[in-house]
């Protein structure tokens, strides 16, 4: 790897830019393009089909990957999830089965609080898997088994790159739970791989929003809190826009299931706050619709991610659309990382922050 910015003025533009290849790379890893199935590089010590529950623990970026991946489980394998962040996880004294899986995702390898959920797991007797994208780092080595993401070196604090390559990952290890648990047809795997295969190039169609997403980052500037919705794998996608929106341009940003906006945040809805809404064309983009008509009946100014699909069925009042490619839901969250990292990049940029080095935050957290 050449540890440089290219042509790009921050490192997290060049990361950002750099997930149709680095999703295209760690997907060849997992899939046998040929016979059109998931191939884990590493033998299992356990069996997924013998699994009673899988506890997931991780911090920051890698715990929204987690959550979105416990839809995945549960929907592709009917395998129940149990997850939290790793400092509550670390210290809550949960009883977990022998035998049992932890899995724990970091892109650095390092995180202290990971590392000791990861400890403390091996200490109740279960099996570990790490999906991590250091290879030499301490989690790798002190888990059972390692799943790497093949992102490369990612610089920028705010996780982008090595996000999406945890989602290919764990959607694969979803794939083959769900094959080993009897839970997925064949056509379904086939139809899912199919979905997987064309997610690089889906990326690269997504990327072309930018200039777009340029123009809407000098509204959302001007924004003191900004609310992210979703419903379903799109709910923990609003919790990440969320996130890297705060990591990067310190302006309030707050996500929430869509389905929650009533109990409380709807109070706070007014034209002075933007509300980014994730909704591909899913099985829950009705319900999406009916919250986007309470937020602007209430004066609220919407951008969506969407498709053109869901946006031409509603002739829904928005700010702004961002269209994004038809795609299988399931792998939507891949392909919407791209506009919901883009939006805070480039708003970020706009507001002259430090993009790469914000304030107060560091790349690898090994204190607690
Ligand atoms: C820090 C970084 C985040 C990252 C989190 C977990 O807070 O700023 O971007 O998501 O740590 O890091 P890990 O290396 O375990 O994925």
């Amino acid at each position: 790897y050449r540890i440089d910015k290219g042509n790009h003025r921050h490192f997290m533009g060049k990361e950002i830019h750099e997930q149709p290849e680095v999703v295209g790379r760690t997907l060849s890893h997992y899939v046998d393009l040929a016979e059109g199935r998931v191939v884990l590089p590493e033998a299992l010590p356990f069996d997924f089909g013998k699994l009673n529950r899988l506890y997931i623990t991780a911090c920051g970026t890698a715990y929204y990957a987690g959550l979105v991946a416990r839809y995945w489980f549960e929907q592709i394998a009917r395998l129940p999830v149990e997850i939290d962040v790793a400092s509550e996880a670390r210290y809550r004294e949960a009883p977990l089965e022998r035998d049992g899986l932890t899995l724990v995702i970091s892109q650095s390898g390092e995180t202290a609080d990971t590392l000791a959920s990861l400890r403390y797991a091996k200490s109740q007797g279960q099996h570990t898997l790490c999906v991590v994208n250091v290879p030499t780092s301490t989690i790798a080595r002190e888990s059972s088994v390692v799943m790497p993401t093949l992102a490369g070196p990612e610089i920028g604090v705010a996780s982008t790159k090595a996000f999406a390559c945890q989602l290919t990952v764990l959607l694969c290890l979803a794939i083959a739970a769900g094959r080993a648990r009897g839970t997925l047809t064949a056509e379904r795997e086939r139809a899912l791989i199919d979905a997987l295969i064309t997610v690089p190039g889906l990326m690269a169609e997504a990327l072309k929003q930018e200039g777009e997403i340029e123009g809407l980052a000098r509204e959302v500037a001007r924004a003191r809190d900004v609310l992210y919705l979703g419903r379903g794998t799109s709910y923990p996608m609003a919790l990440e826009g969320a996130l890297k929106l705060k990591e990067i341009s310190y302006i309030h940003a707050e996500g929430y299931a869509a389905g929650e906006l009533k109990h409380g945040p709807i109070a706070l809805i007014d034209e002075s706050v933007p509300v980014i809404v994730i909704a591909p064309h899913d099985g829950v983009f009705e319900k999406t619709v009916s919250n986007m008509q309470e937020v602007a009946a209430r004066g609220g100014r919407i951008i969506l991610i969407g498709d053109a699909k869901g946006a031409a069925e509603h002739g829904l009042d928005t700010l702004a659309t961002l269209t994004m490619p038809d795609l299988d839901a399931t792998v939507a969250p891949l392909v919407y990382a791209l506009p919901i990292q883009l939006i805070a990049y480039h708003t970020a940029v706009f507001m002259g922050k430090d993009v790469d080095q914000p304030r107060n935050l560091a790349k690898s957290v090994t204190v607690e």
